[in-house]
């Protein structure tokens, strides 16, 4: 090799040197820009994390206050409800009382029926109101634990504790809206009241759900038969009438028969669910 050849060749090496230098500076550059942009990425996704963690704060605080704001609510309803309840089973209380002096003071012995008889129908509307209320919850009542305290005190004033008149619950849990348990009460305490002054013997109380006709409450005694031709809407007393106008109110339908092995009576209310 000649010396100008080697001397070019030493110019050329030092040129790739230079080079390759300048691209390992850029590519250092490049990794540094890089870091730099993914830092910045970072710190302004921290920043938007910290914001929305902020933000999520004070949403769950607001939720907090209004839940704490909805259970006041709910409570003072609840309040006002018991209050509203407990002035209308007083009132009731009041007006039993009136109509029991008021025929306690009557010459005529047939106006002294009816007005007790009145005072006793106010009554139950006391007690109905009484015992829905003790089990309403979220506009439903269980309707089988319903009737079985109304049929509790029903006992208690109807019969003194005398066994011979048993008044037996039985069949399925329903579940019914409370707005039906005012009518449904009534009619429980007409029908019992009858089969108690009627018949004798036990009393059923049963409560069904038919795939096709809904709900069923029935009252069935033992003792006499009713007679073939008997028709509920006939020349029926006020009880009967009375019935038939809450069962009427309910789109239910009554339906009497005679009771068990074709003996005493059986009156049977259907009723749909969301009467
Ligand atoms: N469970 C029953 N067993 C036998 N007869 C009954 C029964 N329920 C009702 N009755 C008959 O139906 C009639 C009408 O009843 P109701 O309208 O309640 O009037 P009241 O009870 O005042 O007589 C009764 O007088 C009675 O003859
Ligand atoms: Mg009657």
């Amino acid at each position: 090799m000649s010396n100008q050849e080697s001397r070019s060749s030493a110019a050329d090496e030092s040129a790739g040197q230079v080079n390759s230098q300048w691209i390992a500076s850029q590519w250092i550059a490049g990794q540094i820009n890089s870091q730099w942009i993914a830092r910045r990425a970072v710190e302004s996704l921290q920043q938007r994390v910290t914001a929305i963690a902020a933000e999520l704060t004070d949403a769950l605080a607001r939720e907090t206050a209004l839940r704490r704001e909805k259970e006041e609510l709910l409570q003072r309803q609840d309040t006002l409800t018991q209050e509203f309840e407990h002035r209308l089973v007083n009132s009731l209380q009041l007006i039993v009382s009136l109509l029991s002096l008021q025929s306690r003071k009557t010459d005529s012995p047939e106006a002294a029926a009816q007005l007790s008889m009145a005072a006793k129908r106010v009554g139950a509307f006391g007690r109905v109101h009484r015992r829905l209320h003790l089990l309403d919850h979220l506009d439903t009542v269980e309707l089988r634990q319903y009737v079985g305290h109304l049929c509790e005190d029903l006992t208690d004033m109807l019969f003194d504790g005398n066994p011979a008149h048993l008044v037996v619950v039985e069949g399925a849990k329903i579940e019914v809206p409370t707005r039906l348990g005012i009518p449904l009460g009534f009619i429980v305490n007409e029908l019992i009241t009858n089969a108690a002054k009627h018949a004798n013997g036990e009393i059923t109380v049963r409560l069904e759900t038919t795939p096709d006709l809904g709900h069923c409450l029935s009252v069935s005694n033992d003792g006499p038969v009713l007679p073939n031709d008997f028709d509920p809407g006939g020349k029926a007393g006020l009880g009967l009438k009375i019935i038939q106008a809450l069962v009427r109110g309910i789109n239910g339908r009554l339906q009497v028969g005679p009771g068990r092995g074709q003996q005493g009576a059986s009156f049977k209310v259907f009723f749909p669910s969301t009467a």
